[in-house]
């Protein structure tokens, strides 16, 4: 059945070759993800070669562990090493079909990124985002070809959490989104189309949900207490473990655009801000039994 909202999928183009911009948590999962789902080739960029090999480094070590696991062959896993591949030259995108970028979250950076990788792409080839609460129409605005950007937002981890929001921009045309949906299902995502709206839908819900529970604690209440009063809710992760997973910085990034679009619903913790400020990414420490402790120099952060 055709996910609602979606063009026919005959207009979708074949993807024979993925480039990927960046080379941190999110674009690393991806490589991964296209490479074993598409089967095809997937050159990762970022703007040093330490970053690139880094990044190139995590694809190789999840596959030695999906083969160590016995999910994939050895054949396989040698297969999709050589399918991976680190370039700090976006001039090796050129055949590509399908570039997805995962940079820095802020517009000047991700036009500059699709404006470079628009020199060097025929185009047809799709410019894909997965920004996480930008607006995907301003990001394509400068562009030649802004008919083909669409927003390919994933969650993290990607290998395991199915949801792909799918966002049309106001220039994006059904090629490009009939494109962007057949990927999506060969990827085995459950694709939904959401409005070009301030953080989509997703993350406008978990920014709402983590902002209060960090507004419970910067009124007073103690960390444990904030984080644990939710676990009879059967959640998979406490709140702030997921901060942990989401990454501080780009939680504050999402409050920050929320709190632009609609500063009468969402607010930016001025400590929250200190926490980010102060390069630290968790509020939970773990001894090596296991057992969980508040990271005191994040508790003295707190006013
Ligand atoms: N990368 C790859 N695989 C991972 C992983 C990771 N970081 N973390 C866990 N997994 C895999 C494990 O290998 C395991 O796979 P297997 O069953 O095939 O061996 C499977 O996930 C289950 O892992 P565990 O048994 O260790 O642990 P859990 O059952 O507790 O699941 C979890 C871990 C899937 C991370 C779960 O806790 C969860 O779903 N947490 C919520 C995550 C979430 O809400 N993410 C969305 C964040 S918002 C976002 O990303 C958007 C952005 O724009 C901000």
């Amino acid at each position: 059945k055709r996910p609602a909202g979606a063009p026919d999928k005959s207009l979708a183009r074949p993807v024979t070759k993925v480039g990927i911009v960046g080379a941190g948590l999110m674009a690393s999962q991806l490589a991964l993800l296209f490479a074993r789902r598409l089967q095809v080739p997937v050159v990762l960029t970022d703007i040093d070669q330490e970053r690139v090999d880094k990044g190139v480094g995590y694809v190789h070590a999840e596959l030695d562990k999906l083969l160590s696991k016995g999910r994939l062959s050895p054949d396989a896993t040698n297969r999709l090493k050589a399918l991976v591949t680190g370039s700090l030259d976006k001039a090796a995108f050129a055949d590509a079909d399908f570039v997805i970028e995962a940079v820095f979250e802020e517009m000047s950076v991700k036009q500059t990124v699709f404006a470079q990788v628009e020199e060097h792409v025929s185009d047809e080839c799709i410019l894909a985002t997965n920004t996480s609460s930008l607006s995907v129409s301003e990001m394509a605005s400068k562009l030649k070809h802004p008919e083909r950007v669409v927003g390919f937002h994933f969650f993290n981890p990607v290998a395991v959490l199915p949801l792909l929001e799918i966002v049309r921009g106001s220039a994006t045309d059904d090629a490009a989104l009939a494109t962007a949906f057949a990927v999506g299902k060969s990827l085995k995502k459950s694709c939904v189309l959401v409005k070009d709206a301030p953080a989509f839908v997703v993350n406008r819900l978990l920014t709402r949900f983590l902002g209060e529970v960090i507004g419970a604690v910067d009124e007073g209440t103690p960390f444990e207490v904030a984080d644990r009063a939710l676990e009879p809710l059967g959640l998979p992760m406490s709140p702030l473990v997921l901060l942990q997973l989401v990454g501080p910085a780009v939680a504050l990034h999402v409050a920050e655009t929320m709190h632009r679009a609609f500063p009468d619903r969402f607010g930016v913790s001025e400590n929250m801000r200190r926490f980010v400020e102060a390069g630290k990414t968790a509020v939970w420490t773990w001894d090596a039994q296991g057992n969980q402790t508040v990271d005191p120099e994040v508790a003295a952060l707190w006013q």
